[in-house]
């Protein structure tokens, strides 16, 4: 089949953090997260690992004990966060931690909240290619899942911050001490469709050809 550019591209470039916009009261469909989890599947794994698990969570009771978990590493570090990058004019990232904190302030009423996890734990004193080998052998697929859930109508924001308390986390859930959980990912459908490009610099200035010239 050929791939139309132009609708490839829409979906790579308006794939965004969708916090805001998430619809509270449309569910989701079990078929459609485990369409998601198939086009996922497809994503490259470190020595064909395939090592992904995914915990997709809609019992209002974990939610909530998730959202709690959430907001006792959050709060903090986005209060500050948010009035460093105001302070500093930055005001595209001054609307990010705005989003953010909308999303701690309501996570557990999000319709699921999934957490991709990865067989096994990252490799202690591995250096830089245990854990790109670790963590790339998941998040292809966690974004996968996002460009999935974006063509299909529905949106997330990929966030780590709950990883403070991973343990705690395992606990809520029934997750094995030998998996790691490597995101939180609220999920919802998206109210409306039309998401638009964010501001990027130009490529150039992060590219260097043959020969490192970057600041
Ligand atoms: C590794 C990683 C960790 C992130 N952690 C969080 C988080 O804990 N909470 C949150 O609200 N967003 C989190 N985000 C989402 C970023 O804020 C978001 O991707 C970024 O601001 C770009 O926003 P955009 O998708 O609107 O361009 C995280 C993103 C990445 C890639």
């Amino acid at each position: 089949m050929t791939i139309h550019l132009e609708c490839a591209d829409e979906l790579l470039t308006t794939t965004r953090a969708v916090r805001k916009r998430l619809d509270l009261t449309r569910p989701v469909p079990r078929e459609v997260i485990l369409d998601c989890i198939r086009i996922s599947q497809q994503a490259p794994t470190g020595s064909n690992s395939q090592g992904w698990r995914w915990v997709v969570v809609a019992d209002p009771a974990k939610k909530q004990a998730l959202a709690d978990l959430y907001r006792s590493v959050s709060a903090d570090y986005f209060t500050q966060a948010s009035e460093r990058a105001r302070t500093a004019g930055e005001a595209q990232t001054s609307r990010v931690f705005d989003s953010a904190m909308y999303l701690a302030e309501h996570m557990q009423d999000m319709p699921l909240l999934v957490i991709p996890c990865l067989m096994g734990r990252p490799a202690e004193g591995g250096g830089v290619a245990a854990s790109a080998g670790f963590f790339a052998s998941i998040y292809p697929a966690v974004w996968n899942f996002n460009l999935a859930l974006r063509a299909r109508g529905l949106g997330a924001a990929l966030t780590t911050l709950h990883l403070v308390r991973e343990k705690d986390a395992a606990a809520i859930l029934g997750i094995p001490d030998d998996v790691t959980q490597v995101a939180l990912l609220p999920v919802g459908y998206t109210i409306g469709d039309t998401f638009s490009p964010a501001r990027r610099p130009p490529p150039e200035t992060i590219t260097a050809f043959d020969q490192w010239q970057l600041s």
